[in-house]
């Protein structure tokens, strides 16, 4: 298929199958990563900004890595070390990195909408890597791509959201893309983080751990996201871990071949017991390295991208 979109904000705006591009892409890339020497010249002369005005580990990393074995030169921006200290707006800092001429900018920020805000303001790709509560496209992706290596497809999956829904911007791209490509979404915690009004994205809403994930194909479990809650949302992670947490009596309970995904970073003995987490049926490890691919092929696809009224 002809890529039109510079830029990639939410799941939400993609169709079905622009995101099997995106997962078909990724496999090609994915061989790169396999080679002695891993870089192609897709992006040589190209300039990539990552502009992390929250914390990142994997993604922020993963973006880097990516660029660079597709030959793109790479800056990396903190708030800490920028001039958003000395009150610069965003808008202001990116049109600055757009005078450098930067060709994508990769945003991660607290506030949802932040990567939109940019992308219908600036001519170059603006990639978002998580936007308040809102959406983290990449980590679905790379989530999708990761079921898709293990079990073979997408439709027709049973697949388990565990943990602090509301919050979370990794439930909400992973909920457009799983419901998008015809799997079963449940979502399960507790009532306050897991609110019924998420049945209307086409979710089932379930409030006992044991039946939420008794027919799961993919437990995909989530942290609880203290940095954006406000109020005290269940007396505590000791009475949480008791009740939401996965542990091996649970897990024994399953599918024998059920999965356990998450996207880090991962609290042991809160969300997961310890041991689970590094078990054989565990692919936590093993999303952070499809996310390498994934990102080549979102970098790939936007950073060349013809829009519509072009390639007409
Ligand atoms: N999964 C994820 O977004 O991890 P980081 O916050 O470390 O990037």
């Amino acid at each position: 298929m002809n890529w039109t979109r510079k830029d990639l904000i939410a799941i939400q705006d993609l169709q079905p199958e622009e995101i099997i591009h995106i997962l078909d892409t990724a496999l090609t890339f994915e061989e790169v990563g396999q080679r002695d020497v891993k870089k192609v010249p897709a992006l040589r002369g190209k300039t990539l900004v990552n502009l992390f005005i929250e914390p990142s580990t994997r993604t922020r990393t993963s973006f880097e890595l990516a660029a660079y074995r597709l030959s793109a030169d790479v800056v990396n921006i903190t708030a800490t070390a920028s001039s958003i200290t000395k009150g610069e707006t965003l808008k202001d800092t990116a049109l600055n990195l757009q005078a450098l001429h930067a060709d994508i900018i990769v945003i991660r920020h607290s506030s949802a909408g932040a990567a939109k805000f940019l992308a219908d303001r600036l001519d170059v790709s603006v990639i978002n890597a998580g936007d308040g509560a809102h959406e983290h496209p990449t980590q679905a992706l790379l989530d999708a791509f990761t079921i898709r290596q293990k079990k073979g497809r997408i439709a027709g999956l049973n697949v388990t959201i565990l943990g602090d829904i509301l919050y979370s911007r990794v439930a909400r791209s992973n909920i457009h893309l799983l419901t998008k490509l015809g799997a079963r979404v449940t979502l399960a915690g507790p009532s306050t983080l897991v609110p019924r009004v998420f049945e209307e994205m086409g979710c089932r809403v379930c409030y006992d751990i044991e039946e939420a994930i008794a027919d799961a194909d993919v437990i995909n479990l989530l942290r609880i996201q203290h940095e954006r809650q406000r109020q005290t949302m269940f007396p505590s992670i000791g009475e949480y871990a008791a009740i939401f947490g996965l542990t091996k009596e649970r897990f024994d309970r399953t599918k024998p071949d059920a999965l356990i995904m998450h996207p880090g970073p991962i609290n042991r003995g809160v969300e997961i017991d310890s041991d689970l987490a590094d078990c054989k049926r565990s692919v936590i490890l093993q999303q952070v390295t499809h996310g390498l691919a994934v990102r080549m092929a979102v970098l790939y696809l936007c950073a060349g991208a013809q829009p519509a009224e072009e390639a007409a």
